[in-house]
């Protein structure tokens, strides 16, 4: 099976991979896998036959999984997040640009995402890399932000006066609003040094990041804004459709994800796995 495995680079974000078997990945093709997602941030898969159990299976080769604590679980694998919307439902999980999890302390690696139910058309889920919006700003910024941290929340996302909660149609879908309220303030470097792939990364997201760690929120939001705006540089963007058997396998270290939300009266249904990481450093 390894002799057939082809990566192919993708020109905005991330890698295509061709070849494989996921519920059957030779050391050798693992091997590959794990380069090909810390290199470009994310790496996708067609044709892919995985039940709940391959899912799992799969997520546990690249670490611990970590239990989503706001997304609804599948009902008989905790383990597996359900992202969903119904037909009914107008706002959808994850629609704007985003990495997950900087609200934590040790933010997660990454995801991996299963389709199981896709609209007719639509439904996409958009990447950017974030390896290229470092290396994209200037001397001059980048030697400004690299003594910058920032502070991350989630309480105004999942929290119960957040966003999810205030809005009509997601509140069944997110869950333990009250432990969001709880959440700490965790403060990372502006920019990371990947933990696996040693290149610099830019770590802020419109999300979860508050302000810089010493700036108030106003000091913070026109350069965060201009942040944000040079991370979405076409150049760095893959827009990828899903179809039956499509997985992807996001690195939140290194990438933001955009789900989009134009199926509306569709129904789309995707399986989450997150996988644990680690303590992030400049
Ligand atoms: C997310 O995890 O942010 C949602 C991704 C998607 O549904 O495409």
């Amino acid at each position: 099976m390894s002799n057939h495995i082809k990566i192919t680079v993708l020109p905005g974000t991330g890698a295509e991979i061709t070849g494989i078997d996921l519920r059957d990945l030779a050391a050798g093709e693992f091997e590959q896998i794990k380069q090909a997602f810390s290199d470009h941030g994310v790496v996708f898969f067609r044709d892919q036959h995985l039940t709940e159990a391959d899912h799992i299976a799969l997520a546990e080769r690249f670490g611990k999984i970590n239990i989503n604590r706001f997304f609804k679980s599948h009902a008989d694998f905790p383990q597996i997040a359900l992202v969903g919307k119904e037909p009914d439902q107008l706002t959808n999980i994850g629609g704007g640009w985003h990495t997950d999890h900087t609200y934590d302390f040790e933010p997660a690696l990454g995801s991996i995402l299963v389709a199981r139910q896709l609209p007719t058309t639509g439904g996409g889920t958009w990447f950017s890399n974030m390896y290229k919006a470092y290396e994209g700003l200037s001397d001059g910024l980048k030697e400004a932000l690299s003594g910058l941290n920032a502070v991350h929340s989630a309480r105004h996302v999942f929290g119960s006066a957040g966003d999810y909660k205030n809005s009509v149609d997601t509140n069944e879908r997110i869950v333990n609003s009250t432990a969001a309220d709880e959440l700490g303030d965790p403060i990372h470097p502006v920019v990371i040094t990947h933990p696996l792939s040693g290149k610099k990364a830019l770590y802020v997201n419109a999300a979860f990041t508050l302000r810089f760690e010493g700036w108030t929120v106003e000091e913070s939001q026109p350069l965060l804004d201009y942040l944000y705006q040079a991370a979405i540089n076409e150049s760095y963007i893959t827009r990828f459709e899903w179809q039956p058997g499509s997985v992807a396998f996001w690195d939140n270290r290194a990438s933001w994800h955009n789900a989009q939300n134009d199926y509306q009266g569709q129904a789309r249904m995707m399986h989450r796995i997150t996988i644990e990481g680690c303590a992030l450093t400049a």
